[in-house]
C-alpha cells in the first residue's frame, strides 16, 4: 500500500523533502503488520488509510536530522533565532541524503503504530463512526473487533520496538504508553465534571497527548547522538507542540467542520469531555450566562454552544493559548543547531495551531 499524503502549505516542502524516509518507514510499518491470516491483513490495510500526514515519525526524522552534527546538516547560516520564512524544497533538499540510521525510521514505525492503536481505540471511547474520511474499525466491524485490533498494533509496535535491541527505548515508550492511559483514565473519571479547570485539563493533555509527541521528538534526537541538553530541549519542544496540537483538535472538535476535518466531530461534548474553549466560557461568564452555558452543555446543543463559545471570546482565548504554547515550542529550538531542519521543526509547530485537518 503507498503511503496517503495530504499536504497543506506548511506540511508541502517537508513532506516532499522526507518523502524518501518516510515511504522508507511505510515499509518498515507494513512488513510488521503483515500477516498470513488475510482477515487480520485487511483490518491492518484498513488502520493504514487512517495515516495522514505522519506527524509522529516526521518528527522522529525531522528531530533526528536538526540535532545530527552542524557539518551534515548543511548550516545554511549561523544565527540562533529560528526563521520563520518558509522553506522551499530546495532548502530542505539536504534532508533527503541519508543522515539517518535504520533505528531512526525503526522508532518512527513505532510511533506510528502506537498512535494507530491510541486512535483504534479512542473512537471505541467516542463511538465515533468517521476517521480519515472513511469509517471507523467500530463501525466497521464493532467493539470487540476494535479492541482487538488496538491490541494488536499495539503488541506489535513493542514487538517491532525490540528488534532495535535497546531496551532503554522500550522502557521510554512502555512510559508513554502508560502515561497516556494515564491520561484517558483521568479524562474518562472526570466526565461530565463541569468543574475541571485550565491546569486539570493541561494535565490531562500532557498526558494523553503529548508525552508520545515530546518523545518522538527525543528519540530522534538522542539516535543522532545528541547531547542530553539538547535531547531535553527537543522533548520539551514536541511536549509544547504537542498541548497546542490537542488544545487545537479540541477547538475543532467544537467548532471545526466535518467535511474538512474528516472525522466526527462534536464528540468531545457528546461525552461529556470538558475541553478548554467550554472550561473558559464556565470561569469567565457571569452567573446567569455561566448557568445558560450549563444547560447548553447537559443538553448537548453543539450548535447553540458553539455560538455562545464564538461570541464570548472563549473560542479566541483558546486559540490564543494554543498560540502560546507553539511560541513555547519555538524557543525550545534554539538549543539546536542552526539548519533547515530546525527551521522547518518551527515552521510545524506554526502550521498545528492554525491547521484546519
Ligand atoms: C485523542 O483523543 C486520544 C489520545 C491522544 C489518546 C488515546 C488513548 C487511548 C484510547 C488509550 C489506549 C492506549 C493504548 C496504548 C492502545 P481525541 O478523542 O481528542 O482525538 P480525536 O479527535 O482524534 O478522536
Ligand atoms: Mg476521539
Amino acid at each position: 500500500m503507498t503511503r496517503m499524503m495530504k499536504v497543506d502549505a506548511g506540511f508541502e516542502p517537508i513532506a516532499s523533502a522526507l518523502a524518501a524516509q518516510l515511504d522508507q518507514v511505510t515499509v518498515i510499518f507494513e512488513r510488521q503488520l503483515a500477516s498470513d491470516m488475510s482477515a487480520v491483513n485487511k483490518l491492518c490495510m484498513h488502520v493504514e488509510q487512517y495515516r495522514g500526514k505522519m506527524l509522529r515519525p516526521t518528527l522522529v526524522l525531522l528531530s533526528g536530522f536538526a540535532a545530527a552534527p552542524a557539518p551534515a546538516q548543511e548550516v545554511r547560516s549561523q544565527r540562533s533565532e529560528v526563521s520563520q520564512a518558509s522553506l522551499s524544497p530546495h532548502d530542505l533538499r539536504p534532508l533527503t541524503s541519508d543522515l539517518l540510521t535504520e533505528k531512526h525510521r525503526i522508532v518512527a514505525a513505532v510511533v506510528e503504530m502506537i498512535h494507530m492503536a491510541t486512535l483504534v481505540h479512542d473512537d471505541v471511547l467516542d463511538e465515533a463512526a468517521v476517521r480519515r474520511r472513511g469509517r471507523t474499525v467500530n463501525d466497521l466491524w464493532g467493539n470487540e473487533m476494535a479492541v482487538i485490533l488496538g491490541d494488536y498494533l499495539i503488541s506489535n509496535a513493542f514487538h517491532l520496538c525490540s528488534t532495535i535491541g535497546d531496551p532503554a527505548i522500550n522502557l521510554t515508550l512502555g512510559d508513554v504508553t502508560n502515561t497516556l492511559c494515564e491520561g484517558e483514565l483521568v479524562q474518562l473519571h472526570h466526565r461530565d465534571d463541569y468543574s475541571i479547570d485550565e491546569a486539570l485539563y493541561l494535565e490531562i493533555v500532557r498526558r494523553k497527548t503529548a508525552s508520545l509527541i515530546g518523545e518522538c521528538c527525543r528519540l530522534g534526537a538522542m539516535l543522532s547522538g545528541a547531547p542530553e541538553r539538547i535531547s531535553k530541549a527537543m522533548k520539551n519542544f514536541g511536549i509544547a507542540l504537542g498541548i497546542a496540537f490537542q488544545i487545537q483538535d479540541d477547538l475543532l472538535d467544537l467548532i471545526g467542520d466535518q467535511g474538512v476535518v474528516g472525522k466526527s466531530l462534536g464528540k468531545d461534548l457528546d461525552k461529556g469531555k470538558l475541553t478548554l474553549p467550554v472550561i473558559y466560557q464556565l470561569a469567565d461568564s457571569e452567573p446567569a450566562d455561566r448557568g445558560e452555558a450549563l444547560r447548553l452543555i447537559m443538553e448537548r446543543d453543539a450548535a447553540s454552544l458553539r455560538l455562545l463559545l464564538i461570541e464570548s471570546g472563549a473560542v479566541a482565548r483558546t486559540a490564543a493559548t494554543a498560540k502560546g504554547f507553539v511560541s513555547q515550542a519555538k524557543s525550545e529550538l534554539a538549543a539546536a543547531p542552526a539548519g533547515p531542519a530546525r527551521d522547518y521543526l518551527g515552521v510545524l509547530a506554526e502550521s498545528v495551531a492554525s491547521r484546519t485537518w
